[in-house]
């Protein structure tokens, strides 16, 4: 029998109380718990309160050794898209529950019709619209070309019975699109609170695990960019899949963030077109788009840096774009997108007490320019030389990739693949990589075509970054005696040297002069 007791459960982060509050004690957000009815009924198995065995056989509790238990990575299953299985490690694996999160429109419900198009070749498909109406999936499928395939749709919302047809087919693929739009009839909240969100899962992923279905679950991200929902959703799942990009420019990256049958180093890049998603042999040109136009010119704006990125076993060249304007607030605005905020605040740290530019009467604003997040140490450098050269005002070859790691002291780390990142870049047409200073000797060298200068500090990168200039902090002092030319103003004190060695530069002319 149901009793009936509440809960109040936050929808921000899921946290759940016994009476309501105004403020959630986990996250802080104001007004965000939510009544629940807490359902007890006779199948619960006291796990937590968690449906866990609801389709498992009781008698079946006897260990079993380890070498004894069937193998299920013999058939994964293909997805029918190639990046899209290699970001799952091989395909779908019978029985495992994928999350596929991503904001609304990013091309969610686009990409998983076309994956049952192509797997619907080899395997049952069961496609559960939730958001929207069959008649509508219709329309979509057919500006996907896809009618005449084999995948089987259902309009329904109530996940006991969609558990139920799971159940009763035993076997390929379910697409349910998405977790917010379902419900479980015994939960008395609306279809995407939290609670909903954790009961349909576990049911659908009781079910999936009893017969070896295959299930993706779509989940909507919040504002904040967490998956909707709750974190609790990431650690039912098996895989959890991330899908970004920038709507207006067409590019979208697929990774995984979790993936308990494979690695999550891996991306897929596709673009979106009115045929639906394709995938992307160059993404890096694509990306970079007007930029490699400038490649042959003399300068590049200021407060812009090529960096190469490593996703997985790809590398994407991508543009940074940073501006240092002046500002009277008490606290600078530090603004980034596409790359992480804290990071940001260590670069500005560091070229403000190891180079000496001044950055703290700045407001500073990054920029990844294609709409994609970038989680690479590498990046760092290209995001100090923007900063440096928007707040110095100074050009910058536009044929340069910077990579490299900043470390506190000002240093240049190794990263990882610098190989592969040169290579990429050279492919590109750029003529410069500005890379760590390695201990070991590097595997390859500069040639006419390609120059490749190796630096230890954020310094010596700069200087090389930005022609004809001595950026030094340590100058200051004795560049009187050198007989070398000092600019100072309000905010930027540093030395010029016209006749540095900058062996392979093209000449670009001073614009401070
Ligand atoms: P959709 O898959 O509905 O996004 P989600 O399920 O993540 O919310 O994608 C919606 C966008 O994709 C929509 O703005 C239209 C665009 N689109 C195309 O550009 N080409 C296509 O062939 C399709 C089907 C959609
Ligand atoms: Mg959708």
């Amino acid at each position: 029998m149901a009793k009936n007791r509440s809960r109040w459960v936050c929808q921000e982060c899921g946290y759940s109380s016994n009476a309501f509050l105004g403020k959630c004690t986990e996250c802080s957000s104001w007004g965000s718990l939510v009544e629940e009815k807490i359902i007890e009924t006779k199948t619960k198995s006291g796990l937590g309160g968690q449906n866990l065995r609801a389709h498992e056989p009781e008698a079946d509790f006897a260990p079993v050794m380890l070498k004894d238990i069937a193998s299920s990575e013999t058939g994964r299953i293909t997805t029918g898209i190639k990046d899209l299985d290699e970001v799952l490690g091989g395909g779908l694996v019978p029985g495992s529950v994928t999350l596929l999160a991503g904001d609304p429109g990013i091309g969610k419900s686009t990409l998983l019709l076309q994956v049952a198009k192509s797997a619907s070749q080899y395997q049952k498909i069961l496609y559960v619209a939730g958001e929207e109406s069959a008649n509508q999936v219709r329309l979509r499928a057919s500006r996907l070309g896809m009618l005449d395939s084999d995948v089987y749709i259902d309009a329904r919302h109530n996940v006991v019975e969609i558990g139920k047809r799971l159940l009763e087919w035993r076997e390929g693929v379910a697409i349910i699109d998405s977790i917010q739009s379902v419900y479980h009839p015994e939960m008395g909240s609306a279809p995407g609170s939290v609670g909903q969100v954790r009961e349909s899962a576990q049911e659908i992923i009781s079910a999936a695990k009893a017969v070896n279905t295959a299930v993706i679950l779509v989940g909507h991200v919040t504002k904040d960019g967490s998956i909707a929902g709750p974190r609790v959703l990431e650690h039912m799942v098996d895989v959890v899949l991330q899908f970004e990009g920038d709507r207006a420019r067409q590019l979208r990256i697929l990774r995984a963030v979790k993936n308990r049958f494979g690695s999550t180093q891996e991306a897929a890049i596709f673009t979106m077109t009115d045929k639906g998603l394709s995938e992307v042999d160059n993404p890096s040109a694509l990306l970079l788009g007007e930029r490699l136009n400038i490649l042959g010119k003399k300068q590049a704006p200021s407060g812009t840096a090529v960096i190469a990125s490593g996703e997985g076993n790809r590398v994407l060249m991508l543009e940074v774009q940073a501006l240092a304007s002046g500002t009277n607030l008490a606290a600078p605005r530090r603004v980034s997108n596409g790359w992480d905020n804290n990071r940001l605040l260590q670069i500005a740290a560091v070229l403000e007490k190891k180079v000496g530019i001044m950055l703290s009467r700045s407001d500073l604003y990054v920029n990844v320019v294609g709409g994609i997040d970038i989680d690479d140490p590498a990046g760092d450098l290209g995001v100090a030389v923007a900063i440096a050269t928007s707040s110095l005002d100074r050009s910058t070859d536009p044929g340069s990739v910077f990579i490299g790691e900043i470390g506190l002291t000002g240093e240049v780390r190794p990263v990882v693949a610098l190989e592969r990142r040169i290579k990429e870049a050279r492919r590109l047409g750029f003529t410069r990589a500005v890379v760590p200073a390695a201990s070991a000797p590097l595997p390859f060298k500069s040639s006419a075509d390609f120059n490749i200068i190796q630096v230890h500090t954020v310094t010596e990168a700069l200087n090389a970054a930005i022609p004809g200039m001595k950026v030094s902090f340590e100058l200051k002092d004795s560049d009187k005696n050198k007989g070398k030319k000092t600019v100072s103003s309000s905010r930027q004190v540093y030395a010029r040297d016209r006749e540095g060695d900058y062996s392979g530069l093209p000449e670009i002319p001073d614009i401070m002069d």
